[in-house]
């Protein structure tokens, strides 16, 4: 059995709802990426980055997994090699869909960091800037566990390790914009993998991967899944 990596990205939410990053006005639900998800933003107004994730979280209760989530999933469950979807996203849409094999670079809506104890949490609702910590009870010091921009992102380990393993990797859904999770094809080539992308257009990175395939996520997505799980095969053999 064969081994596969899957890096999910905005994109692959965006038929359920929620909006990507980098739309053509720039903007991210009508907010500069600077104003809200950088730590600076959140030092100099914590009010505004706090409003900003509550109303990301309650959004999460008005969406639903689309097509490519429920494939994914249903890749997960049925494939017996090794597999981990590495998603960027912190909605909480794989999971809803059944995914298990998965995990958060990013971080999470629905959790909570505790900066004065550093212990992390599901957090449900509104968090606000007087939220108490459910551990050290300490008020004011939870904020959103979201990697922002200039922080690092979670289990590079265990990413590495499996890119090093992988046979095929799989980018879906994500602009190649952002590192490190943009130059994961690059790893994966050098290790030898196959590399796939699936988006609504060509992404930054998208000369480096062996085979693309271009249009919503809900209709590619399964197609793609469909076709592994009939062919035992993550990939159709290289051309001779
Ligand atoms: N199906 C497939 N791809 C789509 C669809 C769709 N229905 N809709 C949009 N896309 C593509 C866009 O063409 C774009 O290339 O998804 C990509 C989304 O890109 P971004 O908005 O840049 O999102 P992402 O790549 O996930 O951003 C990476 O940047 O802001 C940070 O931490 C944040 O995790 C995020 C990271």
């Amino acid at each position: 059995m064969r081994n596969i990596v899957i890096l999910t990205g905005a994109g692959i939410s965006a038929e359920s709802g929620l909006q990507t990053f980098r739309a053509a006005d720039g903007l991210w639900e009508g907010h500069r990426v600077e104003d809200v998800a950088t730590p600076e933003a959140f030092a100099r107004d914590p009010e505004l980055v706090h409003d900003f994730y509550d109303a990301r979280r309650a959004r999460l209760g008005e969406v639903m997994p689309n097509a490519a989530h429920v494939a994914l999933a249903r890749l997960d469950a049925e494939w017996a090699g090794q597999l981990l979807i590495v998603t960027q996203n912190v909605d909480d849409l794989h999971e809803r869909a059944g995914a298990k094999r998965l995990l958060h670079m990013h971080g999470e809506l629905l959790r909570g960091w505790c900066v004065a104890c550093d212990a992390r949490f599901g957090w449900a609702g509104a968090m606000g800037e007087g939220a108490t910590c459910l551990h050290c009870h300490s008020p004011g010091k939870v904020r959103p566990d979201i990697v922002w921009f200039g922080e690092m992102p979670y289990e590079m380990d265990r990413i590495d390790a499996a890119l090093m393993n992988a046979d095929l990797f799989v980018s879906i859904g994500t602009s190649g914009a952002v590192y490190p999770a943009a130059g994961f094809v690059q790893t994966a080539t050098y290790r030898g993998a196959r590399t796939l992308e699936i988006n609504l257009e060509p992404s930054q990175g998208s000369i480096f991967f062996d085979e693309r395939r271009y249009g919503p996520a809900s209709e590619e997505v399964p197609k793609w899944v469909e076709e592994v799980l009939v062919a035992k095969e993550p990939l159709k053999p290289p051309p001779i």
